[in-house]
């Protein structure tokens, strides 16, 4: 009996974001996987038809890893190649790194591409992600150290503070003086010494809120439960309009099928508005002229990579503002912690918002030019 022209699992493969082929020894084709004939535009049916050979711009490396591959002299062969990528658009190639393996008795091989681009632009996102990890392990150890003599510095300075009342000997003692000090300078000494004990208290208390912050995401246990997006939405919206009720218009466009998904909804809350706080900052002069938008909008997404997986549905939340773009000078590194592009920011709006999401599996994508800002939230949805 002949083996199956399509081996086991065929379906599986349309799930991959990889282009899958099954050839025969000669390199006719006998199955092509959804990524495939996308890729290559031409139907499924029609690539059956044809023979490996003819997908590439130089089909002489293809040849001879068959041959290799049909003499046993290896069992899997690599390189790199032009895929013609539409017969109407002769001129449009993709460059794909094609792994080529043996399948079985019958000479059949299967191939894998990946196209180049991708591949580096994934490799380059798992290593910022790492980089990303590692620097956050290393801020929160950090952010551990300095909280706890930071207590003790602030107390300290209360105590000191206290001290400034009238001392137990007396002011005379106190200052070395032979006479006792008019009660004016004396006055004047104490606000002079308190000024500087209140510096002391305001900054420990500005670190420690920083300090605090640092270390929220891995301290608060996420709070499961059936989370609604638009709930989510509102809630933001109202504060935001709360806090701006002039000149800021905010948009909605809210695809209400979208089902609720479980996850954590004040996470999820705080992370949509670091974003839009975000972005009212940046519109501050158009609010101020009445001219800021703010515009929230979901859809359901199909077969979207989030990160290093590929999920059948998904849900996206569009957050776009009006306002001037974020800085180029920071671009490539907003997400990281205390990047800030802004006077008095402390640069951990967006990690957290970050670390929120992607606590649900999703990510956080952005996109920036003058006048147009997107920041996309990306979660999976069941
Ligand atoms: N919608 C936006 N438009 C323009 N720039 C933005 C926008 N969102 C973020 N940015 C830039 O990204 C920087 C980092 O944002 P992030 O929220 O992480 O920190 P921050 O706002 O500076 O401080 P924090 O949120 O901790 O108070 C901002 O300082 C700003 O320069
Ligand atoms: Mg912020």
């Amino acid at each position: 009996m002949n083996a199956p022209a399509v081996p086991a699992g065929a379906d599986a493969y349309d799930q991959l974001v990889t282009m899958v082929a099954v050839a025969d020894a000669d390199g006719h084709c006998r199955f092509a996987n959804a990524a495939l004939e996308n890729t290559i535009a031409v139907s499924r049916r029609a690539l059956v038809r044809g023979n490996v050979l003819d997908w590439f711009v130089d089909a002489g490396p293809m040849r001879e890893t068959l041959h290799a591959l049909a003499r046993d002299e290896v069992t899997t062969g690599r390189f790199e190649a032009q895929l013609k990528r539409a017969p109407l658009a002769p001129g449009d190639v993709l460059l794909v790194r094609v792994t080529a393996t043996q399948l079985d008795a019958e000479g059949r091989v299967l191939l894998e591409m990946v196209e180049i681009e991708q591949q580096t632009r994934q490799d380059r996102e798992e290593r910022s992600l790492e980089l990303a990890r590692a620097n956050k392990a290393l801020l929160r150890n950090l952010a551990h150290e300095i909280k706890n003599p930071l207590g003790g510095i602030r107390g300290a300075a209360q105590l000191l503070e206290m001290e400034l009342d009238p001392p137990p000997g007396g002011w005379r003692r106190k200052l070395g003086l032979r006479e006792p000090p008019p009660k004016a300078v004396r006055a004047g000494f104490v606000r002079g010494l308190t000024e500087y004990t209140q510096v002391i208290i305001h900054e420990c208390d500005r670190l420690q809120a920083l300090v605090d912050r640092l270390l929220v995401p891995h301290r608060a246990p996420q709070v499961v439960g059936d989370v609604n997006i638009h709930e989510v939405c509102e809630r933001v919206r109202l504060l935001i309009l709360s806090e701006f009720p002039l000149g800021l218009q905010v948009e909605r466009d809210y695809d209400i099928s979208i089902p609720e998904f479980r996850g954590d909804r004040e996470q999820l809350i705080q992370a949509v508005l670091n974003i839009v706080r975000n972005a009212t900052e940046a519109m501050a002069e158009s609010i101020a002229a009445g001219s800021a938008r703010l515009l929230l909008r979901t859809r359901i997404v199909r077969q979207r990579t989030i990160g290093k997986g590929r999920h059948r549905l998904a849900l996206e939340l569009l957050i776009r503002d009006n306002g001037p773009g974020v800085p180029d000078a920071i671009r490539d590194r907003i997400f990281e912690p205390l990047v800030s592009g802004r006077e008095g920011g402390s640069g951990l709006g967006l990690t957290l918002a970050q670390d929120f999401v992607q606590q649900h599996q999703g990510t956080i994508e952005f996109d920036s030019v003058p006048g147009r800002t997107d920041f996309t939230i990306l979660i999976p949805l069941p």
